[in-house]
């Protein structure tokens, strides 16, 4: 298969799609999975562009600017990988939802924006817009938490609450979650997003 990643079967339907951030590898979100739903199987995938040596999920001309050409190339890279993937390892494909950070967030966010039906949920931490001046595929019903921070200087609180708007006007059902901090990934915000997916999924 095309994508670097890490497979482990578990015990329930759902399918946890981790997504890392810049300089991440697939390894990083993998405690994330267990706070999560540790009965769940994880597909952890690794970003295959790399910016001076740090893998990403696609291209960027610079910080909070992306290559849209490259976005969208990857985008249904990873689209496809996903297909492939549940044939191989034989799961469900509709019971994927997405965990990313940052960047990985962000191909998380991309999935939403280009295709129907590309994943069950998503939980995105310290996403931003991925695209602006599209029409979104339907994505009613589809469980969405945004994890942010007032002081996030990569993703400013406006850049949430256009996701939010933009997810929520092609249907998503949209949960933000707010610290007072920064970019970084925090435990509780975590927290927060496993009792949304308990009630969601
Ligand atoms: C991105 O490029 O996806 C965002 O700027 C977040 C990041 O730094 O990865």
């Amino acid at each position: 298969m095309k994508l670097k990643h890490i497979y482990k079967e578990g015990k329930n339907e759902k399918v946890l799609l981790l997504l890392h951030g810049t300089g991440g590898t697939e390894n990083d979100l993998l405690p994330l999975a267990g706070m999560i739903d540790p009965e769940a199987s994880v597909l952890s995938v690794r970003g295959n562009v790399s910016e001076n040596g740090m893998p990403r999920f696609f291209k960027r001309l610079r910080e909070g600017v992306f290559d849209e050409e490259d976005l969208i190339e990857r985008t249904k890279e990873l689209y496809e990988f996903l297909d492939e993937a549940a044939a191989h390892y034989g799961f469900r494909r509709e019971q994927i939802v997405a965990a990313g950070y940052s960047n990985g967030a962000n191909i998380a966010g991309s999935l939403l924006f280009h295709y129907e039906k590309s994943l069950l949920g998503a939980l995105l931490f310290h996403p931003m817009v991925p695209r602006r001046g599209v029409d979104l595929p339907d994505q009613t019903g589809v469980p969405v938490f945004i994890g942010a921070g007032e002081n996030d200087p990569i993703c400013p609180p406006s850049e949430t609450h256009d996701l939010k708007s933009l997810l929520r006007a092609a249907g998503a059902h949209v949960t933000d979650y707010w610290e007072r901090m920064g970019h970084q990934l925090t435990e509780q915000e975590v927290r927060a997003a496993g009792e949304f997916y308990k009630t969601q999924f």
